[in-house]
């Protein structure tokens, strides 16, 4: 029997239709493995299931072994695997590509509407016993979502996503980026344009070289100080020492972050005390629905792979590998 290492307890059935087919050796805390554990149990495994908290490098994979068949990942990103090592070994490594683009759409959405419209705030005081007067003339006045402009960095298939949400909710909505496939779904602006043009500027790039604290000192100076920051794809596209500041002095007027460029976010963050922004755990993804199917994806990959079949390749990062 093959034997695989999966480095978290997954939702849905998924995990038990490998355990049926494979010898599994489940991390079972809630905690991701340390670096040690990582090392000690990949070892003499055929196929390596990780999470993006998982660093799987050159290390790793001479720990498991020459046997090691795929790298199957849980996630959309895999900037968390050294890929070109892994296709030199000519392993496999699998993503869930973009079936959490839906979703992920839905919590953007749930960020610009919570950061316009005062949601924690207004949740907050009814809960703190805060809210005296019944129905104020001027309670917790916020922004106008119909009619504003969305600037959406990235136009993926995340970022589409989010662009037909949007302008359902009748916002003009501008992006940057690699040409839209969808045409007709927003309109190109140049970075700085599109900066300077937005009520809300949200973030849907991929992590990599180049898109690293892409926002940073500068362009946040390129936002109006009525715009808000959303942030639901890397926590690293964002120069956050750069964004506290910009928050502090009012450069811009809030920020809604699922991603942080240290997760979790450390309690000693200065974001944690501020009033301006919404801030959530890494949960773009998190509908039952999406992390079934990513746990079925992810599955399915080793499940191929050990079989002898190539994954299917609208998974596959490295189809290098024969
Ligand atoms: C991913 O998969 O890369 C998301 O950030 C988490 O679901």
């Amino acid at each position: 029997m093959k034997s695989v290492y999966v480095t978290r307890s997954l939702p849905g059935p998924a995990l038990g239709e490998l355990a049926k087919r494979c010898k599994v050796t489940l991390h079972r805390k809630a905690l991701p493995p340390s670096r040690k554990e990582l090392l000690k149990n990949v070892k003499g495994k055929d196929a390596i299931l990780c999470m993006l908290s998982d660093r799987i490098d050159k290390e790793i994979m001479d720990a498991a072994g020459p046997q090691l068949k795929i790298i199957s990942s849980y996630s959309t990103g895999f900037e968390h695997i050294d890929v070109e090592e892994a296709t030199k070994r000519g392993i496999y490594v699998t993503y869930t590509a973009d079936i959490l683009a839906e979703a992920t759409a839905d919590l953007t959405l749930a960020l610009i509407l919570a950061c316009a419209r005062n949601v924690v705030q207004g949740d907050r005081m009814v809960r703190q016993g805060r809210w005296k007067a019944g129905w104020m003339p001027d309670l917790l006045l916020g922004q106008q979502v119909h009619g504003a402009t969305l600037g959406i960095i990235g136009l993926g298939r995340i970022g589409s996503a989010v662009a037909r949400r949007a302008k359902g909710f009748g916002m003009d909505v501008l992006y940057y980026g690699r040409r839209q496939k969808e045409q007709g779904l927003a309109t190109y602006a140049e970075l700085d344009d599109l900066l300077a043009r937005s009520d809300f500027v949200s973030i849907h790039a991929s992590m990599n070289g180049a898109s690293r604290h892409l926002i940073d000192r500068e362009k946040l100076r390129k936002m109006k100080p009525t715009a808000f920051l959303i942030n639901t794809a890397r926590g690293a596209i964002v120069n956050e020492r750069d964004l506290i500041v910009a928050l502090k002095k009012g450069q811009i007027a809030g920020a809604g972050l699922d991603v942080f460029e240290k997760e979790p976010l450390p309690k000693s963050s200065p974001l944690v005390r501020m009033k301006n922004v919404v801030l959530l755990p890494h949960i773009g993804s998190a509908s039952r629905q999406t992390r079934h199917r990513m746990a079925e994806v992810a599955v399915n990959c080793v499940l191929d792979a050990l079989s002898g079949k190539r994954p299917d390749p609208y998974f596959l990062v490295n189809p290098q590998v024969p």
